[in-house]
C-alpha cells in the first residue's frame, strides 16, 4: 500500500491513517496557511513526495523503498534522513551544502512543510525528498544499511514522566536507525531539555550500536561547524544551552 503523491489537503481518511492517528502525538496543523503556501503544497510537495505507507506494518513495506529512483539517480554520497525538521532550514542548509547526498526529512507539521518548501524553492536546492507525516513509516521502507546520517534536532521532549513513551529517542526507534545506518554513519541528536538530555543519553550510551563521539564537555556544549542553528533553536531556547550530541553507528 503506497501513500502516493497526494498532498495533506486531498487526503482522506483511510485505515492506514488509523495507525498515524494513533502513533504520532504532535499537532498537524497551525495557522491557515497563505495561498503561496498552499499553492507549494498543492504543486511542489507531490513532486517530493516520499511514497511510503502511512503504516508501522511490515507487510505494507514488502518491497522496500528504491532511493535511487526517488531522486532520480545514484546519489554518489548515499543518503541522510532529518527526523522532525520543523520549518526545514537545517535540512534545507544541508542538502545545498551536500549535493551529492539525497536528503529526506519528515514532517507531519503542515505549516512547517509549507515553509520548507519555500526554502526548497528559493534555493533551487534538487537533492530533497520530503514525506508529510510520522518519520517512522519512512524508517520502516528504508533498506537496510542505507543511511549515511541521521538528524533528530529537538524533538519534543515529553518531560512529563507519564508521556516518556511518547519520546522518539528510544530503544525500539535506535534498533531501526542502527539497522538502517551504515557502519561508521553518524546520528546527531539535540535537545535543550533538561529532563530530556539525560534521557537521550541513557537511551543511545547504552544502545551497543552507538558509540557517543564527545571527548569532553566542549565537544557537545559547542556547536559543530557544518551543524547550523534550527528554527526552534533561533526562537525558542528561552536562554537554554542546547547540547549538540553526535554518536557513530560502531
Ligand atoms: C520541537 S520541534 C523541532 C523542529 C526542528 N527540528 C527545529 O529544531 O526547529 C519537533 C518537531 O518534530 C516533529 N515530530 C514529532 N514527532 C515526529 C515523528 N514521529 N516523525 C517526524 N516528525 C516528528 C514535530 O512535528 C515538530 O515539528
Amino acid at each position: 500500500m503506497s501513500a502516493g503523491p497526494e498532498t495533506s489537503k486531498a487526503r482522506s481518511a483511510s485505515p492506514a491513517e488509523g495507525v498515524r492517528a494513533r502513533t504520532l502525538y504532535g499537532r498537524r496543523h497551525g495557522k491557515k496557511l497563505r495561498p503561496g503556501q498552499q499553492g507549494l503544497l498543492d504543486t511542489l510537495l507531490p513532486k517530493l513526495l516520499v511514497p511510503v505507507a502511512h503504516s508501522l506494518d511490515p507487510r505494507d513495506h514488502a518491497a522496500p523503498l528504491d532511493l535511487p529512483a526517488l531522486f532520480g539517480r545514484a546519489m554518489a554520497g548515499g543518503y541522510w534522513l532529518e527526523v522532525g525538521f520543523g520549518s526545514g532550514e537545517h535540512l534545507v542548509w544541508q542538502a545545498e551544502r551536500n549535493p551529492d547526498i539525497g536528503v529526506i526529512g519528515c514532517e507531519p507539521y503542515i505549516n512547517g512543510i509549507a515553509k520548507c518548501l519555500a526554502h526548497i524553492e528559493r534555493t533551487g536546492a534538487a537533492n530533497i525528498r520530503l514525506f508529510d507525516n510520522d518519520a517512522r513509516f519512512v524508517m520502516a521502507a528504508l533498506p537496510p544499511g542505507s543511511l549515511g546520517r541521521v538528524f533528530v534536532l529537538f524533538p519534543d521532549p515529553w518531560p512529563k514522566l507519564r508521556h516518556q513513551k511518547r519520546r522518539f529517542v528510544c530503544r525500539e526507534n535506535l534498533d531501526r536507525l542502527a539497522a538502517l545506518m551504515v557502519p561508521g554513519a553518524e546520528l546527531r541528536l539535540a535537545t535543550d531539555d533538561p529532563v530530556h538530555l539525560p534521557w537521550m543519553l541513557e537511551q543511545t550510551c547504552l544502545h551497543p550500536a552507538f558509540e557517543w563521539l564527545a571527548g569532553s564537555p566542549a565537544d557537545w556544549r559547542h556547536r559543530p561547524e557544518d551543524w547550523p542553528p534550527t528554527r526552534y533553536e533561533q526562537k525558542m531556547l528561552a536562554g537554554r544551552r542546547p547540547a549538540f550530541l553526535r554518536f557513530r553507528r560502531r
